[in-house]
């Protein structure tokens, strides 16, 4: 029983064993977040939750399936959607088009043909009429009113890692995964973002995974939260519990290259991240 877990999840690729029985249980309803330096594995780990890695062994099982080595679309139709550490939306398309987009999966006619073919009162219109209500939630939700009709493209950075994240949210997910939201972001965004996060989990319940580089965001929104390092599981608990866990410390400090706007730079500096 449970809502989600990861059991005992190993992955290499040649010789390097990118995860390494890497355990752990996230709650219904919570915020859980996945820290660790560059190159630790975090994004192997959602590649291996979503379906774009098989991993060697181990068992993911989300409401008592096993979904380890299933397809992408498989896993997004049985509720998991995603973003990306690199926004990955089309450019040349307008928020309102990409927020479409992410409602494919519900689509039995296409996209955008039903309606122009056979009228807004055949079954193709009102099927289109459905998901654009859909997406109009969506991006009041995220107030996104004054860029739908933009090109993304052409939007300021932060504003198209929100439309990635409406994007996912029009899938409709029981759990989100956000691979570093807020990385590359000045603090204004990523106070917005963090408002959109827990939102997201406060007005529709979703179920968040999160990966973060930088340790002060997740520590103020998280309900528990997984250190890896090398692959390998280093603690999970609390935010108190990782706090004060000198393992972490060692990871972070231990880190000669730091990383440009993230608490990660603070450790480079030999200051504490938290
Ligand atoms: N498809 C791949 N082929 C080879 N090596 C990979 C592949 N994907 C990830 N890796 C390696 O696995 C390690 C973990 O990468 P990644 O999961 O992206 O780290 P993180 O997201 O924590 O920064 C890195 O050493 C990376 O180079
Ligand atoms: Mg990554």
């Amino acid at each position: 029983m449970g809502f989600f877990r990861v059991e005992r999840l190993s992955i290499a690729f040649g010789g390097l064993q990118a995860l390494e029985e890497v355990s752990f249980e996230v709650p219904k309803g919570s915020i859980f977040a996945v820290i660790g330096p560059n190159g630790a594995g975090k994004t192997t780990l959602f590649n291996c939750i979503n379906g774009i890695y098989r991993p060697d062994a181990g068992r993911i099982v989300f409401k008592d399936t096993e979904i380890q080595g299933k397809k992408p679309d498989r896993i997004a139709r049985l509720g998991i959607a995603r973003t990306f550490q690199n926004i990955e939306l089309f450019s040349r398309m307008t928020t309102m088009e990409n927020l479409m987009l992410g409602r494919h999966i519900f689509m039995k006619n296409g996209l955008f043909r039903g309606a122009w073919m056979w009228g807004r009162r055949s079954f193709a219109g009102r099927e289109e009429v459905r998901h654009r209500r859909a997406v109009e939630e969506i991006i009041d939700l995220l107030d996104l009113q004054a860029v739908r009709n933009k090109f993304v493209g052409a939007l300021p950075y932060g504003t198209q890692k929100q439309v990635e994240l409406g994007r996912a949210l029009a899938l409709e997910p029981e759990l989100l995964l956000l691979d570093e939201p807020c990385a590359g972001m000045n603090s204004e965004e990523k106070q917005d973002m963090i408002f959109w996060i827990k939102d997201i989990q406060d007005e529709l319940g979703v179920t968040i995974l999160l990966i973060e580089h930088d340790m002060k965001m997740v520590m103020d929104i998280s309900e528990r939260i997984l250190v890896i390092n090398f692959g390998r599981p280093i603690v999970e608990g609390t935010p108190d519990e990782v706090t004060n866990h000198a393992e972490v410390l060692q990871a972070y400090l231990g880190e000669d290259e730091p990383a440009s706007g993230s608490g990660m730079a603070g450790a480079g500096a030999g200051v504490s991240p938290f």
